[in-house]
């Protein structure tokens, strides 16, 4: 009988006890190794035809994200903002429409903001991706946007909170001193239910007068 090996490309995430949270597993996941595969959120039990089906057959890529190299298994139809946070664990970039229209998913590609729930996985290789989490410095202190934000009491819910950041980081960082009307058109593209938008502008104006 032939001895039986080990996969050698693709770490299986651990088996979701009945006591975990999604977050709980997704964190274990991480744990489990550099790549993963997102057999367990895309189609757990599956056999391969059928998930050949439904999404394609993943490949490995290697990303570049908030200066660290992931190497991640994705399906060919797969969305960076699916990527982000059901495979890499990187959360704090959120799916609000999912289809284009809220910012909530907003990161940057190569410092200029980007929709993730719109852009394809596969299209971002050699791209450098930049999330909410990848903003802070090494000993933990906030981003002056982040700081700025808090300052203004932007959040209110904190929903669209990452994707207004993230415009705003891109923002002041090819102006740095924009009027006001300026910083108003550059978040158009990020809504925020809870109408806090005079907050995030105050927070876009204090953290340039700041910088
Ligand atoms: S979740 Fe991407 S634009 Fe709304
Ligand atoms: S703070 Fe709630 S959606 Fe903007």
């Amino acid at each position: 009988m032939s001895e039986l090996h080990p996969p050698t490309t693709t770490v299986l995430a651990p088996e979701p006890r009945s006591n975990w949270s999604r977050r709980d597993f997704i964190k274990g996941v991480i744990a489990s190794g550099v790549t993963v595969s997102g057999v367990s959120y895309f189609g757990a039990g599956l056999t391969p035809r059928l998930s050949a089906q439904i999404g394609g057959v993943e490949r490995l890529l290697s990303l570049a994200v908030n200066g660290q190299t992931r190497r991640v298994d994705v399906l060919p139809g797969e969305t960076l903002a699916m990527t982000l946070r059901y495979k890499l664990g990187l959360t704090g970039t959120k799916l609000g429409c999912d289809r284009g229209e809220c910012g909530a998913c907003t990161v940057l590609l190569d410092g200029v903001t980007n929709y993730s729930c719109s852009t394809l996985t596969h299209r971002v290789r050699g791209r450098e991706i930049t999330t909410v989490e990848g903003l802070e410095g090494e000993d933990g202190t906030l981003h002056p946007v982040q700081q700025a934000f808090i300052d203004e009491l932007g959040p209110q819910c904190g929903f669209c909170t990452p994707g207004q950041v993230m415009s705003a980081v891109a923002l002041l960082r090819r102006n740095p001193n924009p009027t006001r009307a300026e910083a108003r058109t550059a978040m158009s593209g990020n809504l925020c239910r809870c109408g806090a938008y005079e907050h995030y502008l105050n927070g876009v104006m204090r953290a340039a007068q700041e910088a």
